[in-house]
């Protein structure tokens, strides 16, 4: 932590997230507490060296129990048009008026490929990608986006998709991946 700010020559970090789960596939929630780990920043909040709270690889039982502790402002958990495990906490963070972080929104080291994923990026004149990108920011309005890429052309067609319009046929047939 005091490595962190010294590196970044700061005097807080905005945000640090609690990374906890991993699983059998390294990006699951894992049940258990996570209240002693969750204290401990906050109360490097306390002392002003962080200014929010975030945490990762969770359920919402774990969700619930941090924010007993102190105020949570992201979650971050794996999420994209093919894992749907988190449906239902999505919609209850936004109404909370907390960031959802869908990581490995693009599919991380297994990239998306669907026949409907390619159908309607065709019928849009879109990258694929862009149209999985365009998908997760329909979702729900507490979607914060952070593609991974280290090609230029590939950056292009990420940030185009964040400005396509789906329509409700759209997102029916893609919805339809995850289902
Ligand atoms: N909290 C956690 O435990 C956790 C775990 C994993 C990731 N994350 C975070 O989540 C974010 C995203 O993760 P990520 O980058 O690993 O996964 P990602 O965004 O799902 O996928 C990145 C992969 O997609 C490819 N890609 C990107 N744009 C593309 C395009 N337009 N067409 C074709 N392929 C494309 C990239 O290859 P190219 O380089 O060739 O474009 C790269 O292989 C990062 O900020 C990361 O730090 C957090």
């Amino acid at each position: 932590m005091h490595d962190n700010l010294t590196n970044l020559g700061l005097d807080a970090l905005d945000v640090v997230n609690l990374r906890v789960g991993g699983g059998d596939d390294g990006h699951s929630a894992v049940p258990g507490t996570i209240a002693e780990q969750f204290a401990v920043l906050a109360q490097l909040q306390k002392e002003g060296l962080i200014k929010h709270l975030g945490i990762s690889t969770v359920s919402a039982e774990q969700v619930a129990e941090a924010q007993s502790i102190a105020p949570v402002v992201c979650v971050q958990n794996f999420y994209n048009l093919a894992r749907r495990d988190d449906d239902d906490l999505i919609g209850s963070l936004a109404a909370q008026g907390i960031a959802y972080v869908p990581y490995f929104p693009l599919g991380g080291f297994t990239p998306l490929q669907s026949g409907e994923l390619t159908s309607v990026a065709t019928r849009l004149g879109a990258a694929p990608m862009g149209v999985a990108l365009a998908w997760l920011l329909h979702r729900a309005p507490n979607i914060l986006l952070i593609p991974g890429t280290s090609s230029l052309a590939h950056l292009r067609e990420n940030v185009t998709g964040a400005a396509l319009s789906l329509s409700p046929e759209d997102l029916a047939e893609l919805d339809r991946i995850g289902s």
